[in-house]
């Protein structure tokens, strides 16, 4: 037998106030038609002013705990993956715990759109290595906040958003018919670290900045690092990708998740799309992704699911699970 960590259920929270493409075209010189040929991107969801990124991740995490049917204090672990913490510290992880009242430790994790993968490998592996026993991993982004919203070449990508799971330890065959995560695959490479980056930070300009992206160079990474770690997660199961019940991938933009499901010949109604409706959350897209399709029924108990990202760093990686 093997410790392994399994979804014991899922939420999510989109703020109420949703900006379309044509709301974008009286702020920028842009279009409807633009945005969605390059993206997929129709509409995004923007917090209020005074809601934060811990509103966001509350809320999402209650919805996951009820959906679970968990108490808040069972759970010993809290790591939230997100790029717009409420403040440079403490972690944002700590106020969502106070707002829960969970136990044991909380953290935040910095791995941009990646961060979602990140955090949920992270969350594995203490759980796998028995410093945690059930944990809450959430991703949450007021990404708005980020944005030059007179830059045309970002400000249409992104959008806020919320989405958590519950992990909970058990002892499994250790084979990959087990449920849970069957194993999570990072990356990252520094030396692209000026192609997406915020030009601010405490230690720099002592200000929030601004995103700043070289969209063709991340475009042309995103479609080769992504396949590859997509290749190494199925490999290392011994999995072929007709083997994949459904792709969850970070939502940037349609042409690199059609690009990839390509390169696995999955066919689109195995992919899980949220991008036109939610825009780029960063890491809280691929578990608002999830969210939705398990509450709507498409993910099933026993289905194999894969996740990819990749966000700035460049940093990037996949999980595969079966549900
Ligand atoms: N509206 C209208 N025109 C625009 C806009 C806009 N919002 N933004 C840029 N343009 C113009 C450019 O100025 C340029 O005009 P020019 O030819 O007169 O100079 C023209 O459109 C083409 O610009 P490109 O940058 O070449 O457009 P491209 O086809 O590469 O699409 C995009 C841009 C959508 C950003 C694409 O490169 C992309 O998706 N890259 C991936 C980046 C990404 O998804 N980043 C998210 C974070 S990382 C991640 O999550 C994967």
């Amino acid at each position: 037998m093997v410790k392994r960590s399994r979804i014991l259920g899922c939420g999510s929270y989109l703020p109420a106030n949703v900006v379309t493409n044509r709301d974008l075209e009286s702020r920028v010189d842009t279009t409807d038609e633009w945005i969605v040929q390059r993206t997929g991107i129709k509409a995004r969801h923007i917090a209020a002013e005074g809601e934060l990124t811990s509103d966001l991740a509350v809320a999402a995490a209650t919805r996951a705990l009820e959906h679970a049917g968990v108490d808040a204090g069972s759970i010993d672990c809290i790591v939230l993956a997100t790029t717009t913490p409420d403040n440079t510290f403490p972690a944002t992880a700590t106020k969502v715990q106070a707002a829960l009242g969970t136990k044991g430790f909380a953290l935040d994790i910095q791995a941009v759109c990646a961060g979602f993968v990140y955090a949920l490998s992270i969350a594995d592996n203490f759980i796998r290595a028995g410093q945690a026993t059930r944990a809450l991993v959430i991703g949450a982004e007021t990404f708005s906040r980020l944005l030059d919203w007179k830059d045309r070449t970002t400000c249409v990508l992104f959008g806020d958003g919320a989405g958590a799971v519950v992990l909970e330890g058990y002892d499994a065959p250790g084979t990959s018919a087990d449920r849970g995560v069957l194993s999570t695959h990072l990356h990252s490479d520094g030396s692209t670290y000026g192609l997406l980056y915020v030009d601010g930070g405490p230690s720099t300009t002592g200000t929030t900045g601004h995103v700043r992206m070289n969209g063709q160079d991340v475009f042309r990474h995103a479609v080769s690092k992504l396949s590859s770690v997509v290749e190494e997660a199925l490999a290392a199961n011994g999995m072929e990708p007709s083997t994949v019940d459904w792709l969850v991938p970070h939502q940037a933009n349609q042409r690199i998740i059609d690009g990839i499901a390509r390169k696995l010949k999955l066919s689109t109604d195995k992919v899980v799309l949220t991008v036109d409706r939610h825009g780029n959350t960063s890491a809280a897209s691929i578990p608002l992704a999830l969210a939705e399709a398990v509450h709507d029924g498409r993910i099933k108990r026993g289905d194999v699911v894969l996740m990819e990202a990749i966000g700035g760093g460049l940093s990037w990686g996949a999980a595969l699970v079966r549900w």
